[in-house]
C-alpha cells in the first residue's frame, strides 16, 4: 500500500489510526493486531452494510493490516457534545433503537453468552453467564453494538443524519447490555456525560420494563468484559 503524501489523519482508535486518502478512509491497524480479527471485522461490516445499518463497505488492500473503507463525511458526535449540544444524546438514543430492531439473522455475530463463555474464566465467567442467560430469557435477544459511544457515531455537518461505525464488538444479547456497556464507558471517561446519559437516554430502556437491579447486573458483566479487554490491550 502506497500513500503519496496527500493522506490526512482523521481518526485514532485503540488499535488503529484512520487516514483520508483519495476520497477513501484507510484504517491502519497496529502491526501486532491479529490479521484474523481484521478479517472478522470486515465480514461483520459487510453484514451490517447489507442489513442497512451502515453505508460503509470495507475493501481489502495489498497490506493485511490496512483496510480501505468508504469515507463518511462528517464529524464524531463527541465534537457536538463537547460544544454543549445536547442533541448528541438524542442521536445516541436513536442509534440504540435502530440497532436493536435487528437480530442475529440480519447480522450473524456470536451471542454475548458465547463470547463470555469463550473469553472469561473462573468466578467472573460463572457470574457473567448466569446474568446473561437470565436476562436473555426474560427480555429476548437482538443485535447490540456494544461499543456505542461518541467516537463511534459520525454526523454530517448541519444535519442529524448519522452513521454508526466500528462494529467489531457487536454481539447478540438483550438490548439492556448495549445501554450498560455505554454506561460503563461514560463512567470511565465523563461523569458529566454519564449524568446526561442517565437523564436523556436510559429512560427509553426503563420504558421496556428493565429494573435498576437488572441493569446494574448487566453493568457488572460489562465491567468484567471491559477489564478483560483492557488486559488484552496490555
Ligand atoms: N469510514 C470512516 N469515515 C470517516 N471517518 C472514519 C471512518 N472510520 C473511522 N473513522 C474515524 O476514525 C476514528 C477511529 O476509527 P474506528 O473504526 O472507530 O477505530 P477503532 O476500532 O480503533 O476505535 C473514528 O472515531 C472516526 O473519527
Ligand atoms: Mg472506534
Amino acid at each position: 500500500m502506497f500513500f503519496d503524501g496527500t493522506e490526512e489523519k482523521i481518526g485514532t482508535g485503540a488499535q488503529a489510526e484512520v487516514l483520508l486518502y483519495h476520497c477513501y478512509a484507510y484504517k491502519i491497524y497496529n502491526p501486532s493486531y491479529p490479521v484474523q480479527w481484521i478479517k472478522y471485522e470486515t465480514d461483520v461490516q459487510e453484514s451490517v452494510y447489507k442489513a442497512g445499518l451502515s453505508p460503509v463497505r470495507y475493501y481489502e488492500t495489498d497490506d493485511p493490516h490496512i483496510v480501505k473503507m468508504d469515507y463518511v463525511e462528517g464529524e464524531v458526535i463527541e465534537n457536538r457534545a463537547n460544544a454543549g449540544d445536547i442533541t448528541s444524546f438524542d442521536i445516541l438514543a436513536d442509534a440504540f433503537r435502530t440497532v436493536h430492531c435487528k437480530t442475529g439473522s440480519d447480522v450473524p455475530v456470536p451471542t454475548l453468552f458465547q463470547f463470555a463463555e469463550h473469553t472469561l474464566t473462573g468466578s467472573d465467567k460463572d457470574l457473567a453467564l448466569d446474568i446473561t442467560s437470565r436476562l436473555s430469557e426474560k427480555y429476548g435477544d437482538c443485535l447490540c453494538h456494544l461499543d456505542m459511544h461518541f467516537l463511534n457515531i459520525l454526523v454530517k455537518p448541519g444535519s442529524d443524519d448519522y452513521t454508526i461505525i466500528d462494529w467489531m464488538n457487536a454481539r447478540i444479547a438483550p438490548a439492556l447490555f448495549d445501554y450498560a456497556r455505554t454506561y460503563v464507558i461514560f463512567d470511565e471517561y465523563s461523569q458529566e456525560g454519564l449524568a446526561v446519559y442517565k437523564e436523556r437516554v436510559l429512560p427509553q430502556m426503563w420504558d421496556s420494563g428493565v429494573t435498576e437491579e437488572e441493569f446494574m447486573d448487566a453493568v457488572k458483566v460489562c465491567k468484567i468484559l471491559r477489564k478483560r479487554e483492557k488486559s488484552d490491550e496490555g
